[in-house]
């Protein structure tokens, strides 16, 4: 029997799982629980193409004009078009997404959508019920390996043959294995203000950058409008969803900071919003989400009001939740076909670690777990019917292992460096003195007896900085969600 290997515990991982399930031997290694996964996280739903009012050209028009056409087209198109198929086979398999009184399937809308076609779960907690009941119908056919810190390869005659990680008592251990997902989502840590689990530091995408397996669209980094600001209280996202029901962006005198700016308002792609609510903030103005006229807030939206109701926000009052943008969703990644296939034989990526393609230059919303479950279950097959192959193709420079020692910043200053100069406004000039800065140091390789996963992990982060730093300077001109200004002494502004 084949043996796979999953890295990370989030929906893609579960659903290749799913796939492959009682036809070869799985195990899954995860840096924390079953639970800690942005998977878990998302609350806005999941777009597709389930109503017969909506048509497949529509959802393909939508995405690639959020992407800015920067989208590879054949992906767009499997995504929308197999996505709503997953769909159909786990609501046969008993998953429930929200119905209306006849027990039809009620559809959102949320940005950049021409039509309401976002599903969800629970509300605001899609998400975890979707993860949650993937999990559950792979709980037999699983090994689980939780806590444990996937950080390199093994490879022998040429070929990824094993992983090495840290387990829960820090002890290096091995894992073999003929087939490797890595589904160990983005890079959100490296940010002081985000949505992204606290595991999330660019894990796999350093592990494939180290062994020279291609990468693409690292500068693509999606920022949400609008987190849950509060001073000292843990950032959320407020769904796009609640703005999909009716909310409005506005300022502290009540004007909207949407009006006038796009065709689609308060739902126009989120790099435009962004960057306008982080304009606003930039002249000193406060932003909030003004839910006056969302009805059944509460009913819609159960974890974000538990959640304002556990830190007092007087929403229930004002109708105000104070928000400013954070990062969110990463579309590069490392490089994979339609099947989940990376450079590197034997190694698969799917989920947000992978680049399909499929988003472009932004990511239109809600296509992130519909892109999971089109190419996890693509993935799945394509491990089923291959022969294995060999060895890691020629090309491949394998320079993971290295006698020098990590020579690292501190975790604190790296992180405010990248949020300052990668963000949603980026300035040649700045990124120049980060990728500078970033050379002093030593974490391209990792030191054959490294024996601490902190290190490596912060080694992790800085590899994925400079990546995306380098990739963010070739791109000299802005699209989507990379805004670039090259002199000095230019300004910002959306106009
Ligand atoms: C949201 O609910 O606003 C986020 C959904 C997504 O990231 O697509």
């Amino acid at each position: 029997m084949k043996k796979i290997i999953i890295i990370g515990s989030g929906l893609a991982g579960a659903m290749v799982a799913y796939y492959l399930k009682n036809q070869v031997e799985i195990t899954i290694i995860t840096k924390g629980s079953k639970e800690d996964s942005n998977s878990m996280r998302a609350q806005g739903g999941v777009a597709a193409v389930l109503d017969s009012k909506d048509n497949f050209n529509s959802h393909i028009n939508d995405t690639l004009s959020a992407g800015v056409n920067h989208n590879n087209r054949l992906s767009v198109e499997y995504l929308v078009k197999e996505g709503p198929e997953v769909i159909k086979e786990l609501m046969a398999q008993g998953m429930q997404f929200d119905c209306d009184e006849s027990g039809n399937l009620e559809f959102g809308l949320e940005g950049a959508h021409s039509f309401p076609r976002i599903i969800h779960a629970g509300g605001d907690c899609t998400g975890k019920k979707l993860t949650g009941f993937v999990q559950g119908l792979i709980k037999n056919s699983v090994e689980w390996i939780e806590f444990a810190q996937a950080y390199d390869w093994v490879i022998e005659n040429n070929c990824v043959t094993g992983v090495r990680y840290f387990d829960r008592n820090q002890e290096v251990k091995i894992i073999q294995g003929d087939y490797f997902i890595i589904a160990s989502g983005g890079i959100g840590q490296l940010f002081d203000f985000t949505t992204n689990h606290q595991t999330i530091t660019g894990d796999g995408i350093a592990m494939m950058a180290r062994i020279g397996g291609k990468l693409s669209d690292m500068a693509f980094l999606q920022f949400h409008p609008s987190l849950l600001s509060i001073d000292d209280v843990q950032p959320i996202l407020i769904s796009e969803a609640v703005r999909g029901a009716g909310a409005k962006l506005i300022d502290e005198s009540g004007n909207q900071i949407m009006k006038g700016q796009h065709p689609l308002g308060d739902l126009a792609p989120r790099d435009i919003v962004s960057r306008l609510v982080f304009e606003a903030l930039k002249q000193g103005r406060k932003v909030f989400l003004d839910i006056s006229s969302v009805e059944n807030f509460q009913l819609k939206f159960p974890f974000i009001s538990n959640y304002l109701d556990k830190w007092d926000v007087p929403y229930r009052k004002d109708s105000k939740i104070p928000i400013r943008p954070g990062m969110h969703f990463m579309m590069g990644g490392i490089e994979t076909d339609l099947n989940g296939r990376t450079s590197i034989n034997n190694l698969y990526a799917v989920g947000e670690v992978a680049c399909t393609g499929a988003h472009g230059a932004n990511r239109l919303a809600s296509n992130s777990l519909l892109e999971i479950l089109a190419f996890g279950k693509a993935a799945a097959n394509s491990i089923l019917q291959d022969e294995k192959q060999a060895s890691i193709n020629k090309s491949t420079s394998i320079m993971t292992r290295t006698p020098n020692q990590l020579i690292l910043p501190n975790r604190q200053e790296l992180i405010a460096r990248v949020s300052s100069t990668l963000g949603i406004v980026r300035r040649k000039p700045e990124i120049d003195v980060l990728v500078e800065w970033l050379s002093g140091f030593q974490f391209q390789s990792i030191p054959i007896d490294e024996s601490c996963s902190k290190k490596i992990e912060l080694a992790n982060l800085c590899l994925v900085a400079d990546l995306i730093a380098r990739a963010a300077l070739a791109r000299k001109e802005s699209l989507g969600a990379h805004y670039i200004i090259l002199e000095e002494n230019n300004e910002f502004s959306c106009k």
